[in-house]
Parts: C-alpha cells; sequence; structure tokens
C-alpha cells in the first residue's frame, strides 16, 4: 500500500470518528456543506418521499383535537371519547390541551434538556453507552452503531423507572436535572395513565373498578401499566446547512402504547396520513400523543402505530422531548380478547419488548419492520 492511500484511509477513519460525536459537535465547525454520511438516497430525501412537493411540506395539519378537561367532565366525555377513537382510528395521532400539567413542568423540562445539549461535548460524552439496556444513553442519529446513512439528530434516552435505582444513573449536570426530569416523568406518568383509561373506554372495555385493573385476571391491563416501563428521549435537531438532503429522524414507529411529545414552536415532526407526508402544527404546552405498536396490538389493530419521521431546518434548532410508555419490560402484549371474535380474528402474535430489542439489534428499524414482523398473516 502506498504512502498516500494510507494517509486517505486514516482520513477516513477520522471523520467517522467525528460523525459519532454526534451533529451539534459537527456544527460547532461551521459547516456549510451536509457531509456524504448524512445524505439520503435520492428517493428517501424528505421532499421526494411519496410524491410530496415543496409546498405541500410547507402545509402545516393541526391534529385532531383532545380537551382532556372535557375527558374528566361527566358531561362531555362520550363526546370527547368519540373524537378519541376516530384520532386513533384514522391519524394514530392527536394534540392533547388543557392537559393539566402545570407550565412551570414543561418548561423546565425544555430548559434543562436546552442546557443539557449546551454543555460541553465532554461532559454530553459521559453518557455515551451502546448498550441498549443501560438507564441513561446519550447518542446520535437513530442507531448509531447500524445506520449507514445517519440522521440529524442528537438524543438523551432515560429510562424513568423504577425510580429509585435508575435516577442515580441520571445526568447530574445541569445541576437541576435529575429534579426536573423527575418531576416531569411523575407528571407525563399519571397523565398516559389517564389518557389510557380513556382509551379503553372508547374501545368498549371494561374499565377497572378503583383500585383494580381490568381485562385480564392477573390484576387487569391498567395495573400492569401503572407498574409499566417508561423512557424519556430527548431529541435535539441542530439547523442543517441543507435540510432537503438529510432527516432528523427516519420514517418509524413507536414500540409502546403511548408516546407523549412535547415539541416546542418550531415544526419538524411528519406523519404520514393517507399516502402524504404532513407536518404537524405545534400547540406550544400542549402535548401530540401518538399510538405506538404495543396498543395497535392490544386494540388488534383498531388503532394505528402510525409511521413518522422528521424534518430539520436550516435557521432554528429544535428540541423535543418524548416519553414512550409500555407494560413492565418482562410482560408480553396481544390483542385484547374483548376485541377477538370470529368476525374480527387475532391479528397479531404475542409481543414483548425483548423481542423488539433482539430486532431493532439486529437491523436498522427504518421502517414499520418490527411491527409488521409481530403481524399473523390471515
Ligand atoms: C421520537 C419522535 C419526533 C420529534 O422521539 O420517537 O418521533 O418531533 N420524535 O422529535
Ligand atoms: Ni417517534
Amino acid at each position: 500500500m502506498s504512502p498516500a492511500m494510507v494517509g486517505t484511509a486514516a482520513e477516513a477513519s477520522d471523520d467517522e470518528s467525528q460523525f459519532q460525536k454526534g451533529v451539534k459537535h459537527l456544527c460547532e465547525k461551521a459547516i456549510l456543506r451536509v457531509p456524504g454520511k448524512y445524505i439520503l438516497p435520492v428517493h428517501e430525501r424528505p421532499g421526494r418521499a411519496y410524491g410530496e412537493d415543496a409546498a405541500m411540506r410547507r402545509k402545516l395539519l393541526s391534529l385532531p383535537l383532545i380537551d382532556f378537561a372535557e375527558l374528566r367532565s361527566s358531561l362531555d366525555r362520550p363526546r370527547a371519547l368519540r373524537s378519541l377513537a376516530t384520532a386513533c382510528e384514522q391519524y394514530g395521532f392527536f394534540q392533547l390541551v388543557n392537559h393539566g400539567i402545570p407550565d412551570e413542568v414543561i418548561s423546565s423540562m425544555i430548559d434543562a434538556s436546552t442546557r443539557f445539549f449546551g454543555q460541553p461535548y465532554e461532559e454530553r460524552a459521559k453518557y455515551m453507552s451502546s448498550d441498549m439496556t443501560s438507564p441513561v444513553r446519550y447518542g446520535t442519529s437513530f442507531n448509531q452503531s447500524k445506520d449507514k446513512v445517519f440522521c440529524w439528530r442528537d438524543f438523551l434516552k432515560i429510562t424513568c423507572e423504577p425510580m429509585p435505582q435508575v435516577l442515580p444513573h441520571w445526568p447530574s449536570s445541569p445541576t437541576d436535572m435529575r429534579r426536573v426530569v423527575a418531576s416531569y416523568a411523575k407528571e407525563t406518568k399519571y397523565l398516559f395513565l389517564k389518557i389510557m383509561e380513556a382509551i379503553l373506554e372508547s374501545l368498549g372495555l371494561p374499565l377497572p373498578a378503583p383500585g383494580r385493573g381490568c381485562v385480564a385476571e392477573d390484576g387487569g391491563i391498567m395495573d400492569r401499566l401503572q407498574e409499566g416501563s417508561q423512557m424519556m428521549v430527548t431529541n435535539f435537531y441542530p439547523p442543517c446547512p441543507e435540510p432537503d438532503l438529510t432527516l432528523g429522524m427516519p420514517p418509524h414507529s413507536d414500540y409502546g402504547f403511548l408516546t407523549l411529545l412535547l415539541q416546542d414552536r418550531v415544526p419538524g415532526l411528519q406523519i404520514l396520513h393517507g399516502d402524504n407526508w404532513v407536518t404537524v402544527k405545534p400547540i406550544p404546552g400542549s402535548f401530540v400523543v401518538n399510538v405506538g405498536d404495543h396498543l395497535e396490538i392490544f386494540s388488534n389493530g383498531r388503532y394505528k402505530s402510525v409511521l413518522h419521521r422528521v424534518l430539520v431546518n436550516s435557521t432554528e434548532s429544535r428540541i423535543s422531548v418524548a416519553t414512550l410508555h409500555s407494560l413492565p419490560k418482562e410482560c408480553s402484549i396481544s390483542p385484547a380478547l374483548e376485541l377477538i371474535d370470529e368476525g374480527n380474528p387475532r391479528r397479531y402474535m404475542d409481543t414483548d419488548f425483548a423481542s423488539f430489542l433482539a430486532y431493532i439489534s439486529s437491523c436498522e428499524p427504518k421502517k414499520k419492520n418490527f411491527l409488521e414482523s409481530r403481524k399473523l398473516s390471515s
């Protein structure tokens, strides 16, 4: 091998290690072009997928609005439940307003996350780990050890339960991070459980008696959700010099029952609605809630876990906070027995978190592959 070739190979591997440090780190060098590592094949780029055009991309979609205060009012609840059912069937997404979580809890979460990502690389890098089971993981792209093309995102994933055991692993800097995350995690968990009660009712499933679960004999789905898994993902998308060439997150569906997403004022989230990618109109302070794979399975396909992705832009950075909720990791998920009959045969095989982790560790989870893999062919 000639000395020149050795030099080239060394440069290439140096570049590769730069990308592993994330997009925030990359952008600190004031780049004018998107490096090749982030450039998607033409048919996967945001301007080209599903035949959309630029005008369509700029048009903002207002998601079906669900008013949590209406869900809590005995007078308004029946109508709110019907809207909830329609939203979960037709969009797989809705926007939750009047949710009752104090503004301060929400603004502190955005603020502490912004300050976390604002820290020097060395501080953030303390939490880098390729171990999928680690209670805290800082990283970049979608699956940074598998992705051929990287996406324009850095993230911090925090396991929220069991809180006494995991909290000591959470980032200790900024100094208020643990307090803010703990309070945000508790509030979103409570809200998730309340939305799930409404979802069960909207599916026509028996409601739990106070202190009791429902559906299954082993304590019921609500009891198991109460002690279930909760993961918080904070996403940071720096401004991108050529946003049409890449994505903040590739098309994916979320694995749990529901995801509660806080997107601030900068648009970026797109959902696949019909055959089109549409950009969701942000409502500051509200939650975008979406049906995950586990709820699609539990509802035997009635509620849809819909593909979504994230656009980046050239002027502003964007932060979002997603909390993903499901059953305890060791529990398996199956369609609710009440939703299966001769006219509605079981459409999914049982699944659990371990099989999901095994699946995403073995391939690039860029499409709705996992859920597809759980479908029973009729
Ligand atoms: C996610 C996600 C969307 C966003 O974290 O799973 O889809 O707008 N995030 O950041
Ligand atoms: Ni998602």
